[in-house]
């Protein structure tokens, strides 16, 4: 690609600003500092200011959402999860966007991407990636809630398709883990409240084969991520 489209792609600067970074001397390929913009380069092979080109193959990343934020871009509807990236992340074209959402007071594991590939096929209603919720409720959860869940004919109120499959594991009365292979909206708050226990907290705590746990993050922080650990 040429120098500003990778320039502008990355999130350094936009197209128009890459000829005056060229000309200072900022980009070097293959340890050729390159002050023209026509010039083609592998991503891989370029520094920026003496620094690799991140994630050149395409962004992944896991964030360890906390409980406040939302998965929208709109500042109005509370404190955007990009909020908490790199500024230069939030500058690449395509944009990097989260894979699914998490409600703004659900915490734990959200992927993000600016790989369109990626996004659709971990998305797409056909491919059942497991997740895994973490849950307290205000009230127990009641004993037969685990075989309705797992039956695949619970339906939630207003749909006309039954939830697929869940697997209930109680931890406690009103403690357990929740694990779906589809993403409806507020769906573990709406399958715990349809059996009379509200969901007090909720964290996502397994996302494929991602752990929270072996991720060793604070709120707050993102790890970058081996997107081929999705690919089978
Ligand atoms: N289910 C919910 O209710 N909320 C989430 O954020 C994710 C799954």
């Amino acid at each position: 690609m040429r120098v500003d489209a990778l320039l502008s792609r990355y999130g350094y600067c936009s197209r128009r600003e890459a000829a005056s970074w060229a000309k200072q001397g900022r980009v070097v390929h293959e340890g050729k500092t390159l002050f023209s913009v026509n010039a083609q380069v592998q991503p891989e092979r370029v520094l920026v200011d003496g620094a690799p080109v991140p994630f050149p193959q395409g962004l992944c990343a896991a964030l360890y959402k906390p409980v406040g934020y939302t998965c929208s871009h709109e500042a109005a509807d509370g404190t955007p999860v990009y909020d908490l990236l790199p500024e230069q992340w939030l500058r690449r074209t395509p944009a990097v966007q989260t894979v699914g959402r998490l409600d703004k007071e659900t915490s734990g594991l959200l992927l993000l991407t600016d790989d369109g590939a990626l996004l659709h096929a971990l998305t797409s209603p056909r491919r059942h990636v497991p997740k895994v919720y973490a849950f307290t409720t205000a009230a127990p959860v009641p004993p037969e809630a685990a075989a309705l869940f797992a039956s695949g004919e619970f339906l939630l109120r207003g749909e006309k398709t039954p939830c697929l499959p869940a697997r209930l594991v109680m931890q406690g009365e009103c403690t357990g883990r929740l694990t779906l292979s589809e993403g409806r909206y507020h769906q573990v708050r709406r399958m715990l409240a349809a059996v009379g226990a509200p969901v007090t907290a909720l964290e996502r705590v397994e996302l494929g084969p991602l752990r929270l746990e072996t991720l060793g993050l604070a709120p707050g922080e993102w790890v970058a991520v081996d997107p081929a650990l999705f690919s089978s």
